[in-house]
């Protein structure tokens, strides 16, 4: 029996993982699973009142589960994020959670932004580096509050970081018959972790002729994003350009109400959210979309091994954006709750 840990966090993260609940405990009971769901309240809440984020002996029971689910972090009465890096960067990097799995796909033509292309245009999945980069946190502020003062942000990139993350791609994209990998950097500008990255590239891709592999810089990457998506199929970046692409995609997909990750060591352990965050106007207000949330629950289910829950998801999904029983975001007029029983009933009608 799958044993899932739940954050639902901070702000509409709350509202959109309630919704990604129901549906987990309906697509079980009718696939006939058990799934074990137990939900911990680490987040702002908690944090203020207690000082506590997620201490690592929390964190090696979440260990202990098969997957951990996550709604968002962030509030805006801890302006530094503390909590939420403890709490999110801290499953990210404690896991070693070096793949973040961010698909891009646009599942109807209502929801694609871009003049003259077809949904079919936008299906393109993202793997970003999650344990490094400029997100290591190495550096410090030296004459702090002077006119002086200097602050320095350092970016780590490691040969066995680099590769491992490339190899995922590739393995990815033989896997799924996909046709290219693109890798994206800043190599023209930032001459030393490029150079890694370009050197591994070329490596890695030498292991994999039966696929594609180029290389753009990212500025271009993103200018090339919006103008030709379907040129795209499997693109890998680091940490920071990933973070910034992936919005670029939930764009793509309909915006970030749509757009869900998973962070996963192969093998070890996986995490799986919303790409978006805890949007705090919108918190408790029933108004977030929650099929991000959602299609990342849907997305867990796949890594389980629980296909068929899966599908169910994805077909109630599509089915509920068909005939416009969406968000307000999404061009509906359901509020949160009411969305997330569309598709509860939805996924109660396909299992008949
Ligand atoms: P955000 O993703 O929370 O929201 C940006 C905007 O996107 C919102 O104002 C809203 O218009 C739209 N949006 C996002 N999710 C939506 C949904 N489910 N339904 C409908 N519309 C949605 O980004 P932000 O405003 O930059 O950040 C708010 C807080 O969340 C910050 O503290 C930030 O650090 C944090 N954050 C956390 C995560 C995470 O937990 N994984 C991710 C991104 C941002
Ligand atoms: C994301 C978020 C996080 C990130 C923030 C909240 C630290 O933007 O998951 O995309 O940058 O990874
Ligand atoms: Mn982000």
């Amino acid at each position: 029996m799958p044993r899932i840990a739940v954050i639902p966090g901070d702000g509409i993260g709350i509202d959109v993982t309630r919704e990604a609940v129901k549906v987990l405990q309906v697509v079980a009971d009718v696939t006939r699973t058990t799934l074990s769901l137990d939900e911990f309240d680490y987040g702002a809440e908690k944090y203020l009142a207690t000082g506590i984020s997620l201490p690592d002996a929390d964190l090696e029971k979440l260990k202990a589960y098969d997957a951990i689910f996550i709604g968002a972090l962030g509030d805006p009465r801890i302006p530094d994020m503390a909590h939420a890096r403890d709490i999110l960067l801290g499953t990210r990097f404690k896991l070693d959670l070096y793949v973040n799995h961010r698909p891009v796909r646009c599942l109807h033509e209502r929801l694609l932004p871009l003049r003259g292309k077809r949904p079919q245009d936008v299906d393109i999945v993202f793997f970003r580096e999650n344990t490094e980069g400029a997100y290591v946190g190495i550096g410090g502020i030296f004459k702090k509050g002077t006119p002086d003062e200097i602050a320095v942000q350092e970016e780590v990139n490691t040969r066995k970081g680099v590769e491992r993350i490339l190899r995922h791609a590739f393995d990815f994209a033989r896997r799924q018959g996909r046709r290219s990998v693109c890798m994206t950097d800043k190599s023209n500008a930032l001459r030393h972790g490029g150079d890694l990255w370009q050197r591994v590239f070329k490596e890695v891709g030498e292991d994999y002729p039966d696929v594609t592999s180029f290389h753009l810089f990212v500025d271009a990457l993103a200018m090339q994003l919006v103008r030709a998506p379907e040129n795209f199929d499997v693109i890998v970046a680091n940490n920071m350009f990933g973070d910034i692409l992936t919005d670029l995609g939930a764009a793509l997909q309909g915006g970030l109400g749509m757009a869900a990750s998973g962070n996963i060591h192969p093998g070890r352990h996986a995490m799986f959210e919303p790409v978006h965050g805890s949007a705090p106007k919108y918190a408790g207000k029933d108004v977030a979309n929650p099929i991000a949330a959602i299609l990342a629950a849907e997305m867990m289910l796949e890594h389980l091994g629980l296909a068929q829950a899966g599908d169910l998801i994805q077909r109630a999904v599509v089915g509920a954006i068909a005939d416009e029983q969406v968000t307000k975001d999404l061009g509906g007029r359901l509020g949160t709750r009411a969305a997330g029983d569309e598709i509860v009933r939805r996924i109660r009608a396909l299992a008949g």
